[in-house]
This record gives structure tokens, sequence and C-alpha cells, in this order.
């Protein structure tokens, strides 16, 4: 199985935020992002709209309709938004107010749960593969297949900022039993956050996971290298 590359390109839009301006334009990242080697175009829909905005969602998704995966949070605004564009997938994240990025898996409390039910049930409906972000936890895994889940992305952020080999060695024992599990659940296993050229490997390595969802990292060596080189070099690590 070929492992697939999801780029996030939601700091694109940042960069074209901080002077309110028209460019650099996320469809061009994205465009060149595609053709570059990358499956995907991730973008994540922040009720906050504080980079990636619905006119961009709505201008991708027609662009490319099967390649747009959209990060949103379990509410009506994404729920809408997600229903008209009709991205290719769909990956529910939480959402906290101030947030820098996304601190972790969804929490399942039972609120959470028949919320989550219902958007599953919608995004269903427009034939939106749905994708749960969740932390590498068997509970929290089997709650993703009990609720309709079509793909769980694992949360690498605590391997990602181990500081020591143990702690290192640990996480990525909890993600590869946690992708099996999934695997066995009838699950596709994604993997994403904070991810990058040099830590991207262990985890690819695992050999359970059919796609890696990586924004910082690539657009950030992107400045130094240009878009489609830093697309390829990860694209060609994995
Ligand atoms: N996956 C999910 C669910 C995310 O929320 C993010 C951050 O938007 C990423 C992957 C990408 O993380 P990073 O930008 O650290 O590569």
């Amino acid at each position: 199985m070929t492992l697939k590359l999801g780029v996030n390109i939601d700091h694109v839009a940042t960069l074209r935020e901080a002077r309110r301006a028209t460019r650099p334009d996320p469809l061009d990242a994205g465009a060149i992002a595609l053709s570059a080697g990358a499956d995907y175009v991730v973008v994540h829909l922040r009720k906050d709209q504080r980079h990636i905005n619905q006119k961009d969602v709505a201008a991708l998704c027609k662009l490319f309709p099967k390649q747009i995966h959209l990060e949103c949070s379990c509410s009506e605004f994404c729920q809408k938004a997600a229903l008209k564009c009709k991205p290719h997938s769909v990956c529910i994240v939480p959402e906290l107010p101030g947030e820098i990025t996304t601190t972790g898996g969804l929490k399942f409390t039972p609120i959470v749960q028949r919320q989550l039910f219902k958007m599953i049930d919608q995004l269903h409906k427009k034939n939106i593969k749905v994708s749960l972000f969740v932390d590498p936890c068997a509970a929290d895994l089997r709650m993703a297949a009990k609720l309709g889940a079509d793909i769980v992305e694992l949360c690498t952020a605590a391997y990602s900022q181990a500081k020591t080999m143990p702690l290192r060695k640990k996480c990525l024992q909890e993600l590869a039993l946690s992708a099996l599990l999934a695997k066995e659940l009838g699950l596709e296993v994604h993997a994403g956050h904070g991810l990058d050229y040099h830590n991207v490997l262990a985890v690819a390595d695992i050999g359970e996971f059919s796609c890696m969802n990586i924004g910082f990292a690539i657009i950030a060596r992107s400045l130094f290298t240009g878009l489609p080189s830093a697309v390829e070099e990860m694209k060609n690590l994995l």
C-alpha cells in the first residue's frame, strides 16, 4: 500500500491574512502541492476563519473535488460549510477558543457523541467520507468505529513533542498498537500533527497508515526551497 500525503496549506492563508491581502492564494498553493505529488490538500476551516475562510474552501472544492480534505469542528457552522462545499473528506477535530493549533484528539463526552453521530450521518448522506481526529487510545478508537467514522487520524502531537528517547519509543508503540486496532475495527488510519522531515519516517515505518497529513513543516520549508520542492521531498521520504 502506498502511503499518501495530505498537505495542509492553512499557513499560506495565515500569511495572506497577516496583511488582509489577496495573496498568497491558497488556490495556487493547492494546485502546486498537487502537481508536486501531494495526494490531498488539507485545510482547516476554523470558526473564526483566521486563516482559511469559507470562500477558500468553496473555491478549492470546486477546483479539486476529489482531493480536498477539510478539517473542522463538530459545529453547525462547519457542518453547513462542509455540506455546501462537498469536500472529498472531512476530519472532525476539537476546537478550543484561543488555541494556537489543535491540541489533541476529540474528547468523547456523551454530548459530543450525540453531536458527532448526527454530523457523521449528515456528511455520509452527501457521500463525504468522515475522519475523526483521535488520541492513540483504544477506547477512543472503539468509539470512533461505533459512531460510524470511516477514518481515524491518530494525533501524533505527543510523539512529535517527546523530548527523550524512552518517551518517543513509548509514543511510537502507542501509535503502532492503535493503528493495528483501528484497522481491525475496519477503519482507515491516518496520522498527523507536528510531523516533519526528521520524525515522519518512524511513524511511516509502522506500516499501518494510509495517509500522513502535514502542514507546518512543509510550508515552513517552502519559504526557502519553494513549495514544489518541499512537497516532493516529503513525498519521497514517504
Ligand atoms: N492533522 C490535524 C487534525 C490538524 O489539526 C493539523 C493542524 O492543522 C495537522 C494534521 C497538521 O499539523 P502540522 O501543521 O503540525 O503538520
